[in-house]
């Protein structure tokens, strides 16, 4: 090997060391090399059959390697050996934060709606997904002959029970357990055999709300949902009362909050209407309270149901139902 070939071959040493990227690599360049069958000690062995000038400069040449790739090694071993230099880290970057978690938007309505009644005296109640035909039809005065009974409509299982198909039931539960006064609300998953689309979901929540006592009257209702409308929707949304059929109560009403994205005017949410249907409700039919064992004589109330959804959907502007069952992150992390 003469001068030449040896100088480029110890730029390819550096070169190789500098950028060995582990302890592994490094010892492969050093074996290459200096290791007892490598490159430098085979060129000190054949220097004696060189001609004496051009022996002393591959000499002095292979020295200088030597010594230049074994601070080279050495420098490379420091480096891979540090966790990560100051040099290498770079402090602009953004910190890794875990991203904390947030309320999905039924819960948040539920949430907020739960919060807007405890101002009232209302406490939350909770009843079984899985119902009696009793606590879900016949103690609310609904009939076998009753549509919603139909298989089209419930999930019946097999024992007799149903999915419940409204929040109603727990109204049954909480009167059968305990004498007024009471004034509960119940939110909870409700089913029915709904084809989904963009309104519809076999699977939905709603809110009940019962209030029983003595002199509990519809102004009382009315009240209480105008008070909510205007905690949930803000001061400018009116509220109003159709005249409306439930097997549970009489008289009954269905409630209507004035369209939020129009204010009344009409619009593709409000369908041109102006109003937005949240609430069936009315006063509890005395067969109710003969059912559950209360003096119908004595006492008075009011129940509603409202839909979950229906209030998520109108209060984010969230255009179809299936958006909140997806678990899409992209369309729930908008709710932070
Ligand atoms: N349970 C009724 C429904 O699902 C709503 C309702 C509740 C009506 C309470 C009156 C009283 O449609």
């Amino acid at each position: 090997m003469d001068a030449r070939q040896l100088e480029s071959a110890m730029h390819e040493a550096l070169q190789a060391a500098e950028a060995a990227s582990s302890a592994e690599v490094l010892e492969a360049v050093r074996i290459r090399y200096l290791g007892r069958k490598g490159l430098l000690p085979g060129v000190m062995k054949d220097l004696k059959a060189l001609a004496p000038a051009d022996r002393a400069e591959v000499g002095r040449l292979a020295n200088t390697f030597k010594t230049a790739l074994a601070d080279a090694l050495a420098a490379r071993r420091t480096a891979l050996a540090a966790p990560r230099e100051s040099g290498t880290f770079d402090t602009t970057l953004p910190g890794q934060w875990p991203r904390p978690g947030l309320a999905h938007p039924i819960s948040r309505v539920i949430e907020d709606a739960v919060a807007v009644f405890a101002r009232m005296g209302f406490t939350v109640a909770e009843g079984p997904d899985i119902e009696t035909a009793w606590h879900n039809f016949e103690a609310l005065n609904t009939p076998a002959h009753h549509p919603s009974l139909d298989a089209q409509d419930t999930f019946w299982l097999d024992n007799g029970r149903v999915l419940r198909t409204q929040t109603s039931p727990v109204q049954v539960r909480v009167m059968e357990s305990r004498q007024p006064p009471v004034r509960i609300v119940t939110p909870g998953r409700c089913y029915r055999r709904d084809t989904t689309d963009a309104t519809h979901s076999a699977n939905f929540h709603q809110i009940e709300g019962l209030y029983v006592d003595t002199d509990v009257s519809l102004a009382d209702l009315k009240g209480t949902l105008a008070f909510f409308a205007h905690a949930m929707m803000g001061p400018s949304v009116s509220v109003r009362f159709r005249p409306h059929f439930f097997p549970f109560t009489e008289p009954s009403v269905e409630c209507d909050f004035s369209c939020h994205v129009c204010g009344g005017a009409g619009c593709r949410v409000c369908k041109q209407s102006g109003w937005i249907e949240i609430a069936g409700a009315g006063m509890v039919d005395p067969r109710v309270f003969e059912k559950v064992g209360y003096d119908p004589e004595r006492f008075t109330g009011f129940a509603f149901g409202m839909g979950v959804e229906r209030i998520a959907m109108i209060r984010y502007g969230i255009p179809d139902i299936r958006l909140l069952y997806e678990n899409d992150m992209r369309f729930l992390a908008q709710f932070g």
